[in-house]
């Protein structure tokens, strides 16, 4: 039997980590939307891209959430979008209560599936999906880090001169403006970014990757949707081919990092069980601050949920 991965919400989003988890033939792809011609037309245009671009696996689109049963790995996209203006906040209410009745389909028809979030505001839905699922908390992960990763790793190689592939690069904290960009730890080949960026030019690529999302936004006037898509298809790779990758993403956390009780992005490494493991690095005080700041403002967002689906 291939891989079954479901993805729930066929607009943009979606339908990119459709196509990338095609394209990487990562296994067969349920697309389910609650406008059901919308799936089986992005559906269909996928499966007559096959000969071409030689996936070999099957792609369904649907409203049935029992077309979803089985699955290995799940993908929650669906919600509302942001427009421009609209911060990730905004989106909290209706897409908790989007997420929270989603979560609990899904489950019902997989109930060994690991969850990928990708609705915003992320780290938030994350807690919402935990919640609703009742499954383990390293069940459910968050993509957030690998895209803003992927973001801060684009800006260094443009301004060094150099392949995006041959940087790392590392975020921390709340897939949103608060979150830690630690370009201290970023390297080109290997080489400390330190080394060959000043630090005015390492403060502006920090402010940019923190607002990447943004600018697509306002540029656009919707949301982002190839970088996500092929960071969803990154993650759900790594949970399924057994490379154990670690990635930067939303994860529970049990008291790593000095956080407690939420979920928030850190470096994880990823599996069939979803996040195996938390990788702990250690910060300057200046970069604790930082982190301490951004998990204010997850817990902040949380305090918004309605009743029961806030943190004890
Ligand atoms: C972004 C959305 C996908 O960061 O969260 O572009």
């Amino acid at each position: 039997m291939p891989n079954k991965i479901s993805i729930i919400g066929a607009g943009n989003v979606g339908a990119t980590a459709a196509q990338c988890c095609l394209f990487k033939n990562l296994g067969s792809v349920v697309l389910l939307d609650a406008v059901e011609n919308v799936a089986r037309g992005k559906a269909l245009d996928l499966a007559q891209a096959a000969a071409l671009h030689k996936h070999r696996f099957p792609v369904k689109g649907t409203a049935d959430y029992a077309d979803t049963a089985g699955s290995n790995v799940v993908i929650i996209t669906a919600g509302r979008a942001r427009r421009p203006g609209m911060t990730r906040s905004d989106l909290l209410n209706s897409n908790a209560s989007i997420v929270k009745d989603v979560t609990s389909a899904v489950v019902e028809h997989s109930p060994d599936a690991t969850l990928i979030i990708v609705t915003n505001p992320l780290d938030v839905m994350c807690y919402v999906a935990w919640k609703a699922s009742g499954l383990p908390h390293h069940r459910v992960v968050g993509m957030s880090g690998l895209l803003d990763s992927s973001r801060l790793r684009y800006y260094i190689a443009e301004a060094t001169g150099t392949a995006p592939h041959t940087v790392e690069g590392l975020v921390l904290g709340e897939h949103g403006d608060s979150m830690a960009v630690l370009t201290r730890l970023a390297t080109v080949g290997g080489v400390p970014v330190t080394k060959l960026l000043n630090p005015e030019k390492l403060a502006e690529i920090r402010y940019r990757t923190a607002h990447g999302g943004g600018e697509v936004v306002d540029l656009l006037g919707y949301s982002a949707y190839y970088a996500p898509g092929i960071a969803i298809a990154k993650m759900t790779e790594a949970i399924l081919d057994g490379s154990h990758a670690t990635y930067p993403c939303s994860v529970y956390l049990t008291g790593q990092y000095g956080v407690n009780g939420i979920y928030m992005c850190v470096p994880a490494r990823l599996g069939a069980e979803g996040a195996e493991s938390v990788i702990e690095l250690e910060l300057t005080d200046n970069e604790k601050n930082q982190v301490a700041t951004t998990a204010r403002n997850i817990r902040e967002l949380l305090a918004l949920l309605p009743e029961g689906n806030s943190p004890a």
